[in-house]
């Protein structure tokens, strides 16, 4: 399929000192914020891949930027799912944008799920696995869970699934284990997404990555929108990747707390189980999850009720804050009382 081609990818309007840009049908005279922002997204988007892909030793033919790394799952869904004909393989629970995303493009969706320990069930997965499966979506560490797939598994799954294997790293860099990346060029049917929006702090400004073998990558540049990472996003991530060191300072604060938080959590009372975690949250087990959810909600601590989540009864996932805020949300659950009700609106 040949792609739509922009204007702004004949001619950049980067260097417009050289050129009058009469092609696009931009407003010429700036607009009301910054002249920058007149002009469609063109040259800016190459730099942005290039200090990414340098950064991850990678040619920019393997990079691909989305407006988060959603939009790159939509994508795969989108480029290599038959409606109605094709299926997809999640393995539950984890994150619930596979699914929708998925619904929306007609897949069928299988569930091999985990076993009750968050560890992965290889022959569940295989078990539901045909010609007709065209991914298989893992994460690691996974959402909501906080666990990390064991490279065995992982290498399993990409020497026996016919299909293309997602591996979304969207917390990796809180795990300390180094990145699938490295390993493209073994697997011609990996992809692996990462994301501004958790260790970077960007969650603001959608900016999401897929990373594969250049042929995927060139199918689903063909397919999104031709501008759909925006100037100002551009700008902020190249402003971002000059700052590195304050990430990786703050991912290490992170840590700390998320290991100091679940080694608290773990004496209180109610609370029965903190999962390990590799991420910036953390899995916890209360007695009455739905009770807990509503008492912090009154003292003003919003946290995500997973209780409804498989294998996830009773659980609430909780992001790690700052030092102030994880100590405010520890004494609110240590002062949650044996019978508490929640008030009636
Ligand atoms: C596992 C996982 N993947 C992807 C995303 C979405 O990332 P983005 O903000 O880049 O769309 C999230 C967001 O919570 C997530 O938990």
């Amino acid at each position: 399929m040949a792609p739509y081609s922009s204007a702004r990818d004949e001619f950049d309007a980067g260097n417009s000192a050289h050129k009058i840009m009469l092609d696009a049908n931009e407003n010429s005279f700036g607009g009301p914020i910054d002249a920058s922002l007149a002009r469609y997204p063109g040259g800016l988007r190459k730099q942005v891949l290039q200090r990414i892909a340098n950064s991850k030793t990678l040619n920019p033919n393997q990079v691909f930027l989305g407006n988060g790394s959603d939009e790159a799952i939509d994508l795969l869904l989108r480029a290599l799912v038959r409606p109605g004909q094709d299926n997809i393989i999640i393995m539950p629970p984890t994150y619930g944008m596979y699914a929708v995303q998925a619904q929306i493009q007609q897949a069928e969706i299988r569930s091999a799920w985990q076993n009750p320990d968050f560890s992965p069930n290889a022959e569940a997965v295989l078990r539901v696995t045909d010609q007709q499966s065209k991914l298989l979506f893992l994460c690691s560490p996974n959402n909501p869970t906080g666990t990390s797939l064991p490279e065995s598994f992982i290498l399993e799954m990409l020497e026996k699934f016919p299909g293309i294997v997602v591996l979304d790293e969207a917390y990796q860099e809180f795990s300390g284990k180094e990145s699938w990346i490295s390993r493209l060029h073994e697997f011609p049917n990996l992809v692996v997404l990462q994301t501004f929006s958790k260790a970077w702090g960007l969650a603001g400004i959608r900016l999401g990555m897929a990373f594969a073998h250049p042929f995927l990558i060139q199918v689903l540049n063909n397919i999104r929108y031709p501008y759909n990472v925006n100037t100002s996003t551009l700008q902020l991530a190249l402003q971002a990747l000059d700052n590195q060191q304050i990430v990786e300072n703050q991912k290490q604060y992170i840590i700390q707390e998320r290991e100091r938080l679940a080694h608290a959590l773990s004496s209180v009372k109610v609370v029965e189980k903190v999962y390990p975690s590799e991420a910036n949250f953390l899995l916890v087990k209360v007695q009455n999850a739905d009770a807990l959810y509503q008492y912090l909600l009154q003292n003003g601590l919003v946290v995500r009720n997973r209780n409804k989540e498989p294998l996830c009864q009773n659980c609430l996932r909780i992001t790690i804050g700052r030092p102030e805020e994880n100590d405010q949300l520890l004494k609110s659950i240590q002062s949650f009382p044996n019978n508490w009700l929640p008030q009636k609106a």
